[in-house]
C-alpha cells in the first residue's frame, strides 16, 4: 500500500554533511521525495512533534539538540514507506543499530542519530500536519 511518511534529517546530519548520503539511501531504495525543506525547529514545534516524550528524562537534551541548528524535513512516499524508512534508519541507538542501516553505519549516539521517521500511519498523518500544514 502506498504511504507517506515524515522524515527529519536531524541537525547532526546537516552539521556533518550527511544530508546527501541520507537522501541518497532513501532514493536508491526507490522511495519518492514529495516535499523537502531546510528549517530550524523552534521549541514550540519540538514540544508538539515530541508530545509523547516531553515528560521523559531524555527530553530536555533532545530538545536542545533538535533546536540547535537547521534540519531537513521531508515527506517521503512509496509502497510501505513507513516501515521501509524505519528499516533503513535502524534502531534508535546508533551504538546498537545494525550495520547497513543509516544509524548503524553513521551514528554512535542514542540521541544524535541522524534521522527521524514516523512510526505508524497515525504518527505520519500527525507529523506531516505539523511540518507541512499545507500538505496534511
Ligand atoms: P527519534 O526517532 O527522533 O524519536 C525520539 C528521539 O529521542 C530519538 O529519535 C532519539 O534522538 C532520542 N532518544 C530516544 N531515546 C533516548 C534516550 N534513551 N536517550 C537519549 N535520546 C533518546
Amino acid at each position: 500500500m502506498s504511504q507517506q511518511t515524515l522524515v527529519l534529517i536531524k541537525p547532526d546530519a546537516v552539521a556533518r554533511g550527511l544530508v546527501g548520503e541520507v537522501l541518497s539511501r532513501l532514493e536508491r531504495k526507490g522511495l519518492t521525495i514529495e516535499a523537502m525543506r531546510l528549517r530550524t525547529m523552534d521549541g514550540e514545534l519540538a514540544d508538539a512533534h515530541y508530545a509523547d516524550h516531553v515528560e521523559k528524562p531524555f527530553y530536555p537534551p533532545l530538545k536542545e539538540f533538535m533546536t540547535s541548528g537547521p534540519l531537513v524535513s521531508l515527506i517521503v512516499s512509496g509502497d510501505e514507506a513507513i516501515a521501509i524508512v524505519r528499516l533503513l534508519a535502524g534502531a534508535t541507538d546508533g551504538r546498537k543499530a545494525a550495520p547497513g542501516t543509516i544509524r548503524g553505519d553513521l551514528s554512535s549516539s542514542n540521541r544524535e542519530n541522524l534521522i527521524h521517521a514516523s512510526d505508524s500511519e497515525d504518527s505520519a498523518k500527525r507529523e506531516i500536519g505539523l511540518w507541512f500544514p499545507d500538505r496534511g
